[in-house]
């Protein structure tokens, strides 16, 4: 077998990416207030802060996209992007909503209420905020393994089936209005769910009959890792196992900007008539009419496709190789990251890295600036800018947006990383100037401590 990672597709549309000097992307740093968030993107070579909407979409779904039905109601687009959604989900009922956030915020409004408690393995942040916006309380029940870094475990996403027994017992099942399952595992390391996890936590929610539903928007590398690392799967296609994933719960909800291979979209499925009734009630208020849901019948139809194409075995094999290439090529100098390596992402552990940093000077922070500062990579801080001093861990996450970079430009991250390594002890860290009351991670400003000794006088 050769060795070489070889991207299944070959580039028609070229997009430029520019270099900065190292003075020019001091000055861009502080003039974004040391956070990358607000820097202007054309200023970044690589872009790893999101494999979020920006992927690169195949020649199906520009030409799928030429076709699109911009009707009001009941649109061909629509038609269409229902029976590949349903083909591959299962559920009843098929909402399109502008992107993922847009069906929590359904689902939890239809579901939940004050006092209520939502299980999850690990919310992303919007799930999060989400349940909380309803006033309802959001509990995370990853395996205690899945909250270790450098532990290795082949599906660290694992919902902990002792902790969501306990948790309806003590709550009260009348507490539990649903149960979530995030595959794969963001907030977690993008780790995979087991399938024999998946079916376990179904039979809990059975038993007491809570209904499960699945955040689903990597759903595609969750399947391709069962298909590599659970027994009895090795033969079965990514989509035969996503099509037995989702038939053990109740519906989901998809960020289509991930595994959806499109720029934008998302959708809300159940099979529950009643609540899909209620459900398009509310997305006529704000989304829009239950036939486009926020997005253009372009849109229908870059997802329609993007959903198929993101479980093509090669296509997998790639992209799960290339992450996995990133990750271990840094491991192997001693770079401590979330092991293994995720689906969409590579986590490195900045409390590890910067161990001179403590957490309230936002080591994760302080890391993706030097990642920028050196080579012109953005990244993201999972940390203590994003939840505060609840945080467990600071990471910095290099998410690997789909079919977006070759070889070589993670070749180059790869170098960046290492040179950053090499003169870590320099790295210091930073506190806070300005921060908005909620999601400050987005808004947040910062700037450098001095070094240590100016900080104590
Ligand atoms: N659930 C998970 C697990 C996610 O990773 C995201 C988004 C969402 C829900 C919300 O979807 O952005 O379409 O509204 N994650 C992006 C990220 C933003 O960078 O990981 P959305």
């Amino acid at each position: 077998m050769p060795r070489t990672i070889v991207e299944p597709f070959r580039i028609k549309s070229v997009e430029p990416i520019r270099w900065t000097t190292r003075p020019q992307r001091e000055q861009l740093l502080r003039a974004a207030y040391y956070n990358l968030f607000l820097l202007p993107a054309d200023d970044v070579l690589i872009d790893l802060l999101t494999d979020s909407g920006t992927g690169a979409m195949s020649t199906h779904q520009w030409a799928a996209m030429m076709e699109g039905d911009e009707s009001y109601a009941g649109s061909r687009s629509f038609e269409r992007f229902r029976d590949s959604v349903q083909e591959i989900f299962g559920y009843k009922h098929v909402i399109p909503t502008h992107q993922g956030r847009a069906a929590e915020r359904i689902l939890f409004s239809v579901m939940c209420k004050k006092g209520d408690v939502v299980p999850n393995n690990t919310h992303f942040d919007t799930t999060r905020a989400n349940v909380e916006f309803v006033g309802a309380e959001a509990h995370d029940l990853v395996i205690p393994e899945g909250r270790q870094p450098s532990l290795k475990h082949p599906f660290k996403g694992n919902m902990d089936i002792a902790a969501l027994e306990t948790l309806i017992q003590t709550m009260g099942r009348e507490r539990v209005p649903l149960v979530m399952l995030t595959v794969t595992n963001n907030s977690g390391g993008g780790q995979p769910v087991s399938m024999e996890n998946v079916k376990a936590v179904s039979a809990v929610c059975r038993k007491h009959r809570i209904p499960l539903y699945f955040d689903a928007c990597r759903f595609a590398e969750n399947s391709y890792f069962i298909k590599t690392r659970e027994r009895g799967y090795e033969s079965k296609t990514p989509k035969e196992i996503a099509q037995e994933m989702f038939c053990y719960g109740d519906g989901c909800t998809m960020s289509a900007k991930k595994d959806g291979l499109a720029n934008i979209g998302g959708f809300l499925c159940t099979s529950d008539d009643v609540l899909a009734q209620q459900e398009k009630n509310l997305l006529i208020l704000t989304e829009g009419y239950p036939t486009y849901g926020g997005l253009a019948g372009r849109d229908l139809e870059a997802v329609a496709v993007g959903i198929q194409e993101a479980l093509h075995e090669d296509y997998l094999e790639y992209r799960i190789a290339s992450t996995a290439y990133l990750g271990n090529h840094i491991a192997s100098h001693g770079v401590p990251i979330v092991q293994p390596p995720g689906g969409h992402a590579i986590y490195i552990d900045a409390r590890a890295f910067l161990p001179h940093v403590p957490p309230g000077l936002f080591p994760g922070v302080a890391l993706a600036n030097e990642l920028y500062h050196e080579g012109g990579i953005r990244s993201v801080e999972i940390g203590t800018l994003m939840f505060g001093a609840a945080a467990k861990m600071d990471l910095v996450r290099l998410a690997i947006p789909r079919r977006v970079y070759t070889q070589s430009h993670i070749d180059y991250v790869v170098e960046i990383i290492l040179a950053v390594w090499e003169k870590r002890e320099q790295v210091q860290g930073l506190r806070l100037s300005y921060e908005a009351p909620f999601l400050r991670h987005f808004t947040a400003r910062l700037e450098p401590v001095a070094a240590p000794a100016a900080v104590r006088t």
